[in-house]
């Protein structure tokens, strides 16, 4: 079997739109393979940061990109502990200040075409569940099925300052909207893959959906594809 032979389920959209739970929900479900490609550009941020090098480098972040020596090492709760050059770097990972430098740094074209055969590596049998901005634009524009989540800044910005608070993390609503506000600019409007339905997904707005009806929704839309 060729690796283009092996569904891939594409699923895009802005942060706090359900993409990571509704991934995780249904790699569990399908019994297939995640691909965290947000988790890669936030290692890349982090590798970054520790080697002096920022987003208006782009030769250097380029070599930083190629040589990223990042781990995703599954730990028994179903989570999974992100290395980076040997150090745990997972709560650093999840942090505001992370993402918003993932998001600087993941408008560097030549950081994007580094990471680009990276994260295709992810394609094993039986199947890959790709969560992240441009899985169905560009990293896998021939994925089986292709879906765009949505939510409403005010229902991403709540579920975000939920999951901080579950974490012990202290932050305003409002400046959480902000963030989302300028992060959502940048994702979209840069030149290189951006943040954009593929012209053949599936759109659901989730606001005010529950998680559970969304999952079952992709998993239908996937086993119709499949079967
Ligand atoms: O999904 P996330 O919040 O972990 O992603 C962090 C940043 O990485 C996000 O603001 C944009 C960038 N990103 C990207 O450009 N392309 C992807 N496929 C995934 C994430």
């Amino acid at each position: 079997m060729t690796s283009t032979m092996i569904p891939v389920l594409a699923v895009d959209g802005p942060g706090g739109s359900g993409k990571g739970t509704v991934c995780r929900a249904v790699t569990d479900a399908m019994g297939w393979h995640l691909l965290d490609s947000g988790a890669i550009y936030r290692a890349l941020a982090v590798a970054a940061r520790n080697r002096g090098v920022d987003a208006d480098q782009p030769d250097r972040l380029a070599d930083v990109a190629r040589s990223l020596n990042v781990v995703f090492e599954p730990v028994p709760d179903g989570d999974v502990r992100v290395l980076v050059d040997g150090d745990d770097v997972t709560l650093d990972l999840r942090s505001e200040t992370t993402g918003d430098l993932a998001s600087r740094v993941a408008a560097v074209p030549a950081a994007r075409d580094a990471l680009l055969q990276r994260q295709r590596d992810f394609r094993k049998r039986p199947g890959l569940v790709a969560d992240g901005r441009d899985m169905g634009t560009v990293v896998f524009p021939d994925a089986t099925v292709k879906v765009f989540l949505t939510a409403s800044a005010e229902e991403r910005a709540r579920r975000r300052h939920k999951q901080l608070k579950d974490q012990g993390v202290d932050v305003t609503l409002a400046s959480l909207l902000d963030e989302i506000a300028v992060r959502d600019q940048r994702d979209r409007n840069r030149e290189v893959a951006p943040l954009v339905p593929a012209a053949d997904a599936e759109e659901l707005d989730t606001t005010g959906v529950p998680v559970e009806d969304v999952v079952q929704r992709v998993l239908k839309l996937l086993r119709n594809k499949l079967s």
